[in-house]
């Protein structure tokens, strides 16, 4: 049986006058791999700042693992939360090893051999070099500052972790690397993860669930298949026009063709805990 872990009712965000999310409502089952996708400005960036507390709704609530986030201390919720984001999110005056030792050192802060081997095994998932350890963020590629970020948001071994376009910098082999560990950690750690990219291929290569949003409104959430296969408007066929065609066949023989990425299940099953 499935567990709700982030569940938004009738959230709403303005500022001023300007309304950026309406009303927004939507859960999140624990495991699940959810990437968020959408046009610039739409709000996403926004939604996931909502979930730990860094922005407050005007309207609505959010629930992390059944409590209303009103009822909880932000710092402490921000520590079953991993955030990972785009560009120079880490601390540049220490090293590697110190940034990814960060939250582990504030949890345990005695058993300094428990941090060292915490780093160790999170530098060894998202791939990075043990000699890389003493290097401070300004002597690594745009790839490498990228897996130090993933790896010090894991290493607090959050519940949820957030990722807001965490792979939009780097070059494409980097980025399907980067994408093919991501979903070696979400398989074996299970956790519950929310992902934003501008990418529809790596929203449909990642997800369990896709979320498109357009204007601060959910136009489709669904499993890769079937939003491949069933575009619920306008806004999504274009969006995944190209996806749905990669094998050159009509509208109307595409269910059948085996280079179709709607067919061939090339998308991933949804997870069932
Ligand atoms: N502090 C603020 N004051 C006023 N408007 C804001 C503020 N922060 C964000 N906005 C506006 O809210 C809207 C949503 O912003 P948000 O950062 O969530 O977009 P996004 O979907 O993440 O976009 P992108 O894909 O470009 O990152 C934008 O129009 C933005 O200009
Ligand atoms: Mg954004």
């Amino acid at each position: 049986m499935s567990e709700t872990m982030i569940e938004f009712r009738h959230v709403q965000k303005a500022y001023g006058s300007d309304n950026i999310i309406e009303d927004l409502s939507f859960s999140v089952q624990k495991g699940d791999f959810v990437t968020m996708i959408g046009s610039s400005g739409c709000g996403k960036t926004t939604t996931l700042k909502m979930i730990n507390a860094l922005i407050e709704p005007t309207a609505g609530d959010i629930f992390v693992d059944g409590t209303n986030i009103r009822d909880c201390d932000p710092v402490q919720l921000r520590r079953s939360i991993g955030y990972a984001i785009q560009g120079s999110v880490l601390f540049p005056h220490m090293t590697v090893e110190q940034n990814i030792a960060y939250v582990p050192n504030l949890l345990n802060k005695r058993d300094k051999k428990r941090t060292a081997l915490a780093v160790d095994k999170w530098m060894r998932i998202v791939g990075l070099d043990p000699s890389l350890k003493e290097r401070y963020p300004s002597e690594l590629s745009g790839g490498q500052q990228q897996r130090v970020g993933i790896a010090r948001a894991l290493a607090a071994s959050p519940d949820i972790l957030l990722m807001d376009e965490p792979f939009g910098a780097v070059d494409e082999i980097t980025r399907s690397s980067l994408q093919d560990e991501i979903l070696r950690i979400h398989r074996e750690t299970q956790i519950t993860i929310l992902f934003v990219t501008h990418d529809i291929q790596e929203a449909l290569k990642l997800a369990t669930k896709v979320l498109i949003m357009d204007h601060g409104k959910i136009q489709q959430y669904d499993t890769p298949t079937r939003i491949l296969q069933h575009p619920a408007n306008e806004f999504v066929a274009k969006l995944v026009r190209r996806e749905r065609h990669t094998c050159l066949l009509d509208e109307t023989r595409i269910g059948s063709c085996e280079f179709s990425r709607a067919a061939c299940g090339m998308v991933r099953a949804p997870y069932r805990g």
